[in-house]
């Protein structure tokens, strides 16, 4: 199998797609280098499925997560637009990312996030590089309806997916999986919360398909959590629930596009239970080596869901599929310890050490 390597010499988003992003010499860059991350085989994944699949480890960005794709772009336009500040809501990783370009812009940032909603890693993140950090006694969807609310009235930038600066940023994940493949997949599985990032990805695919980069788009597999599907139920989810708390989201923003993405690629927005992510999410940590965290495993939960219903079945060829993990484990460390098998405590003697592992 192919593996390609995007690393070396790699200069962030921006620069190394500077001809695709709507940006010219006076737009001061704020980068840490974010994007060039690995496109990695899944052996194992591919023979339990019968695909061939390769995971896109967004969770190696600078603030583990793909957020910083899209923030590289909205704190570079919204330093060139003369901002001093922004704000935005989160369930953990846009506020992550916000925080970090903003303090390396220099910049006042604001991070509205639903009180005790968030894992661990990300609010640590939010906190240490001093952002201002708001928990509100309500979920995700009132936190966006507030800073949206604020944005539009006062000179404070609005840093969410609704910026389109940050789709543009973030359309770059699908250059770099075309760029390493040589070819878009067939499929391309992802989770879905606010659907900022599946809009993202099918704008990205289709820019390159136009200017002739890929012969061909990938159908577009979209995988909403259970308890907090609105756009698989058709209709906003009031008290969203799931443990994959980055994509606890009853009314996302780009709710259209997303219809979009899957209506124009061919293909679909469906849902899988919390049991069926964490199924996902300890087989690429078990069986890859591979540490996400749990809602970006809904996308191979998804991807296990339809090879189980045949969804391949009449394919000619292997489909190439690409899941799209969307963040690192290590953000929400608690999950991994309430899932995985407790360490035991044994006394410091060999004999009962050996006795332990079967020696
Ligand atoms: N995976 C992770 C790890 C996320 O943090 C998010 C969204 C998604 C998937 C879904 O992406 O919203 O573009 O459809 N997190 C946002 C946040 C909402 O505030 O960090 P989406």
């Amino acid at each position: 199998m192919h593996q390609p390597a995007v690393r070396a010499g790699w200069r962030g988003v921006i620069e190394e797609y500077r001809r695709f992003l709507p940006v010219s010499e006076q737009t001061p860059v704020v980068t840490m280098l974010e994007g060039g991350t690995p496109l990695i085989e899944a052996p194992r994944l591919s023979e339990r499925v019968g695909a061939k699949v390769w995971l896109k480890f967004e969770g190696l960005n600078p603030t583990c997560s793909f957020k910083d794709r899209g923030m590289t772009m909205a704190i570079s336009k919204a330093v060139e637009e003369g901002s001093k500040a922004v704000i935005c809501a989160s369930t953990g990783n846009t506020s992550a990312s916000a925080a970090a370009y903003s303090a390396r812009a220099g910049i006042k940032c604001v991070v509205l996030i639903p009180e005790g909603a968030i894992a661990l890693g990300k609010l640590s993140q939010a906190m240490i590089h001093g952002a201002q950090v708001l928990q509100i006694k309500g979920n995700f969807d009132d936190a966006l309806e507030l800073v949206k609310e604020i944005s539009g009235k006062y000179p404070i930038t609005l840093v969410n997916s609704l910026n389109p600066y940050r789709i543009e940023g973030q359309k770059s994940g699908a250059f770099e999986i075309v760029d390493a493949l040589g070819e878009a997949p067939d499929y391309q599985f992802m989770p879905v919360g606010n659907a900022g990032n599946i809009t993202a990805y099918w704008k990205g695919y289709k820019e390159y398909n136009e200017k002739g980069k890929a012969k061909t788009r990938p159908k577009m597999m979209g995988f909403q959590a259970e308890g907090s599907a609105p756009i698989v139920l058709g209709h906003p989810v009031k008290d969203p629930k799931t443990l994959a708390t980055a994509i606890k989201i009853g009314n996302p923003a780009s709710w259209k596009q997303a219809e979009a993405a899957r209506d124009e690629s061919g293909g679909v927005i469906d849902m899988v239970s919390d049991d069926e992510i964490v199924v996902a999410y300890k087989m690429l940590a078990k069986m890859e080596g591979v540490f996400c965290e749990p809602a970006s495993a809904a996308g191979v939960a998804g991807l296990k869901k339809y090879i189980e219903k045949g969804y391949f079945a009449n394919q000619s060829s292997v489909p190439k599929v690409v899941c799209i993990l969307t963040g690192h484990g290590l953000k929400d460390p608690d999950r991994a310890i309430k899932v995985a098998i407790q360490p035991k405590v044994v006394e410091a003697k060999i004999d009962l050490i050996k006795k332990e592992i079967g020696l």
